[in-house]
């Protein structure tokens, strides 16, 4: 053959030092499926049981005669008897960051189950939907993966086809790979799953290489005779490659082998393929001839290289993405002396669709417990296939479908949907007002229909998309508010079968609107048509509640007799009608008063009791307006003694019954604590509800650590620790300290406000519960909060707790150490939600994730305390979750563990 091998004897190079990077199975995991022990192989490596690792499927047992010759025979497998749904092992994946991991998975049925139907199912990895296996073709059968980011934990499913049969797994291997490997040439790579189609050992023919010899444990197989051409040889080298030079760090015994072409021709691998896609090819080289072959690569006709040279003693890899049919036909052209190739690897480049945002799917998952069913939602909501009720459109989730169940409310994180275009919630036991949707700038199309709610609410005039809105079949009360017309896109109103009553806005009057009024008490575009029964066809009896339901009914009678008669005597209704509310609205207000007077004569509690105008005055006719809520306003104010004052006065929307009032007023004029926001007393007049506070000139936590002025000034580490000092120690006396006991229902940082020397109050009790019984455990309520610091466990059983406050608590600590709001749209989806970001990272003591501007600035040890307690506060099981009091005791330790460091150190406080 006249070839010569370049003779350069001996030096075993770098072999050394490549093997002491990677230790001897790191990061192997060894998954025996339906397995129940541990066992050692043959390769020395050990098999666990998956049961770890997956909650559900049955297992058994194969006779298994030839399978992969590392497992023994008669081995377990696990099968899913269920045909719905994902099956889905999740692996913890221990590989460096960013390095990529091999999954090797093996699938064997050899009719375990005795029916002779070998099943089919789809496998999935994370989003990506990785193939699809047909035991019938192959039996057993080997899928190997490369998945190319780093993942906590990678989940890998299977899911039945339509008449598959079920499916059924043996064994699962995960194999780190080194950083950087099978990256180069691929655009875009992070986005693509690899799947091993060939990896051929080139030149050699004495069965398949694999650990030890490869610390990384792939499967290269032995040379075959891939394609009509005969005329190679295999070769030999007797010395060692620089592996550190290539990524992938081939195994050297892998390089030491080469098929040769001995004749100037072509040396081609003609490789089938089952399916058109990308294909990713990976070509190794390494030079053992004396003379340095020169040759062109040509895949499928195409010359992808020319003049290649290999020179003896070097070893080089090629990388090539080819789009490609049936075949891939890899051919080696000689230009001078013969050309050689010492392995091929060729992998389908599968596409990994985005994860849909962290926000959104803990948003899901919340929705998911307040229905109380199990809708089977696991992993991402749009891949590899949607989950039910819901609908996607790429990785957003754009449409919500949950009807005929028990929601009850519009749960709060469905206003955290912000993708949706469509939400369904007809039939689903919504009661109250609508509220939690003003975030849905997209929505096109909300069916509300088939409830009981009862109040159109504010916030249906923030959805700017909307084109069809059905609100048909509730209990709506009172006018269709004006707001409703500046919804331009609106096609559809539907308003039919409740009890809306009054003259329709005139801006909702226009041809591209269809608005359906039937069935309501009074429902009209002109007001005079309104007691024109022929109108609205299914009117009841139609006034009344306009009449007083009780003591009219003769009144009444008159109305409707008056009604059927119709034609032009409404207009003596309408004055008549008009005149009776004006006198019934009188003696009501009369009344009110009255009874407000004699309260008032009999109040004997600790708080002031202002008149409307001694509020008026120390407000300046409420000229300085420093705050706004759903609550109401609040305005600045300076009492007669010159004492400031933080007066809130209510909406009229959200005035309580005039008793609830006072028994509020009760509540908080017993509540006396230095770190909460002291009441200083009310007004009850003229139907106002106003409460009286002492005004704190700090501002709030929230406007400190996110305002404007925050950027000029941040806060010390040492004193976020004493703010959160103080409002634990304010919460604290509401849990345990005050009598009844009472759970503040809104903890966050805009409720947490500043005195002058920087003590920090509690405020805003607005939403708070008593818990008066001294046994009670929990309080079964609506849910009420802000949304990024609602207790997911509150949500889902309605049971309030002090949990729920220690939670909230949790996310202002989680602020306090990140300088970051709990819910952001900015950063990668991963970061939106604060709990779900930071928790991890502080829960491991990485710190990477505490405010830049105190870095450098803190004690560790005292961090570490503090995010231990923030992480530990917002546990999702509540009874993971730390008292109060706990929680106040490590931040005390954490501060003084702070302070004492910055006394060593000279730091400023
Ligand atoms: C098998 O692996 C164990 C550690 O996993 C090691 O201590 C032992 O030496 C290995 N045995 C062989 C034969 O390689
Ligand atoms: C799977 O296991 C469950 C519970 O162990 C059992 O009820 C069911 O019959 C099993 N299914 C099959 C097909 O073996
Ligand atoms: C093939 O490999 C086996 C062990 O796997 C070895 O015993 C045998 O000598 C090898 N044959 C050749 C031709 O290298
Ligand atoms: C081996 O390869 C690495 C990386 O390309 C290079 O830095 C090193 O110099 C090489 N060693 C030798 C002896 O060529
Ligand atoms: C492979 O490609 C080479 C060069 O283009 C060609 O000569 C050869 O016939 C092809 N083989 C097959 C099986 O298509
Ligand atoms: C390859 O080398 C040959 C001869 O050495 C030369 O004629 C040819 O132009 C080269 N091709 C390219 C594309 O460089
Ligand atoms: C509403 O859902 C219940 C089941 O929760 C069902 O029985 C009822 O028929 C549904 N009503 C309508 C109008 O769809
Ligand atoms: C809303 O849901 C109800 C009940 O399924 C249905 O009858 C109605 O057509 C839906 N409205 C729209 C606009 O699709």
């Amino acid at each position: 053959m006249g070839l010569q091998l370049c003779f350069w004897v001996g030096v075993f190079l770098f072999s050394s030092s490549l093997n002491a990077i990677f230790c001897d199975q790191e990061g192997f995991l060894s998954l025996s499926c339906g397995g129940a022990t541990n066992f050692v192989d043959s390769l020395n490596i050990t098999w666990v049981s998956d049961s770890e690792y997956i909650g559900n499927g049955n297992t058994t047992t194969v006779d298994c005669i030839e399978s992969m010759p590392s497992l023994p025979s008669g081995f377990p497998v696990r099968f899913f008897p269920d045909s719905e749904g994902r099956h889905c092992y999740r692996l913890p994946l221990k590989n460096a960051p960013s390095s990529p991991v091999l999954v090797r998975i093996q699938f064997v049925y050899k009719n375990y189950d005795g029916r002779g139907k070998p099943p089919a199912f789809s496998v999935s990895i994370s989003t990506a939907m990785a193939t699809k296996i047909d035991l019938k073709e192959s039996d057993p059968w080997v899928e190997e993966f490369i998945w190319p980011i780093n993942k906590e934990i990678l989940p890998v499913c299977f899911q039945s086809l339509p008449d598959g049969g079920y499916p059924v797994v043996s064994s699962i291997e995960v194999r780190p790979l080194p950083l950087g490997a099978y990256s180069s040439g691929i655009d875009g790579y992070r986005n693509k799953l690899l799947r091993k189609r060939y990896r051929i050992n080139c030149g050699y023919t004495n069965g398949s290489l694999r650990y030890p010899s490869d610390p990384h444990d792939r499967l290269w197989d032995a040379d075959e005779d891939f394609g009509p051409s005969h005329l190679s040889a295999a070769f030999m080298a007797q010395f060692s490659f620089n592996l550190s030079s290539i990524m992938e760090s081939p195994p050297m015994s892998l390089l030491q082998t080469a098929r040769i072409l001995a004749r100037k021709s072509l040396l081609t691998y003609d490789l089938p393929l089952d399916k058109l896609g990308d294909y990713y090819i990976v070509l190794y080289f390494a030079g053992f001839l004396l003379e340095s072959p020169t040759f062109n690569v040509l895949i499928n006709g195409n010359v992808v290289r020319s003049n290649y040279t290999v020179n003896c003693r070097e070893e080089s890899v090629i990388y090539f993405t080819q789009v490609a049919t049936s075949r891939l036909n890899i051919s080696f052209e000689t230009v001078s002396f013969c050309p050689q190739i010492n392995a091929i690897e060729v992998y389908e480049l599968v596409d990994i669709p985005a994860e849909t945002s962290s926000t959104t799917v803990s948003a899901l998952q919340i929705v998911q417990q307040f229905t109380g069913l199990n809708l089977g939602w696991q992993d991402d909501p749009c891949f590899p296939t949607p989950w039910t009720h819901i609908e996607c459109e790429g990785s957003l989730v754009t449409s919500l479908e949950l009807s005929d169940i028990n929601l009850r409310s519009i749960s709060p994180t469905i206003g955290d949907l912000m993708d949706l275009k469509t939400l369904d919630l007809h039939n689903t036991s919504l009661y109250g007002e609508i509220e939690n949707l003003g975030g849905l700038l997209h929505l096109q199309k909300l069916n509300l229909s088939f409830n009981n709610l009862s109040s159109i609410g504010s916030d249906l005039a923030y959805l700017t998309s909307l084109q069809v809105l059905d609100l048909q079949h509730n209990s709506l009360q009172g006018l269709v508010p004006e707001s409703l017309g500046d919804l331009k896109d609106l096609h559809l109103l539907n308003l039919e079968n409740n009890k809306l009553q009054g003259p329709l806005p005139q801006s909702l009057n226009r041809d591209s609107l269809l608005v359906r009024t039937s069935g309501n008490l009074c429902l009209s575009f002109s007001a005079t048509t309104c007691y024109n029964g022929s109108s609205n066809p299914y009117i009841e009896p139609p006034q009344f509640t306009i009449f007083s339901r009780r003591k009219h009914t003769a009144r009444k009678h008159i109305a409707i007799m008056i009604v059927a008669t119709a034609g032009g005597i409404f207009v003596i209704v309408l004055i008549s009608i008009l005149v009776f509310l004006y006198i019934r609205r009188k003696g009501k207000e009369l009344s009110h008063t009255a009874r407000t007077k004699i309260e008032m004569r009999n109040w004997n509690g600790s708080a002031k009791v202002f008149s409307y105008r001694e509020i008026k005055s120390a407000t300046n006719c409420f000229k300085q307006k420093i705050g706004h809520g759903s609550f109401g306003s609040v305005y600045i104010g300076k009492l007669s003694d010159g004492k400031m004052v933080a007066v809130k006065v209510r909406f009229d929307k959200t005035q309580l019954g005039a008793d609830s009032f006072i028994n509020e007023v009760r509540l908080l004029s017993k509540i006396r604590h230095q770190n909460l926001v002291s009441f200083e007393g009310f007004c009850h007049e003229s139907k106002q509800q106003i409460l009286v506070y002492e005004y704190l000139p700090g501002g709030s936590l929230a406007d400190n650590l996110y305002g404007s002025g925050s950027k000029n000034c941040t806060l010390s580490w040492i004193r976020r620790l004493k703010i959160a000092v103080d409002a634990a120690k304010g919460l604290d006396y509401l849990h345990n300290g005050s009598e009844p006991r009472i759970i503040h229902r809104d903890v966050k940082c805009s409720n947490i406000l500043l005195d002058a020397e920087m003590n920090a109050k509690v405020c805003d009790f607005g939403l708070s519960k008593q818990v008066t019984r001294a046994d009670a455990t929990h309080i079964t309520t609506v849910v009420k909060g802000t949304a990024g610091y609602i207790d997911p466990e509150y949500y889902s059983t309605q049971q309030l707790t002090e949990k729920s406050d220690v939670y909230s608590f949790g996310v202002v600590l989680l602020e306090l150490i990140c300088g970051r709001e709990p819910l952001t749209r900015s950063g990668t989806p991963d970061t939106f939600n604060l709990v779900l970001w930071a928790k991890p990272y502080l829960q491991a003591g990485v710190f990477e994730v505490v405010d830049v501007s105190i870095q450098g600035t803190f004690n560790v040890e005292s961090m570490r305390k503090t995010a231990f307690s923030a992480s530990r506060c917002v546990e999702r099981d509540a009874s993971l979750r730390p008292t109060i009091a706990e929680v106040l005791r490590d931040l005390k330790e954490a501060y003084s563990i702070q302070l004492s460091y910055l006394e060593a150190t000279g730091g400023g406080y």
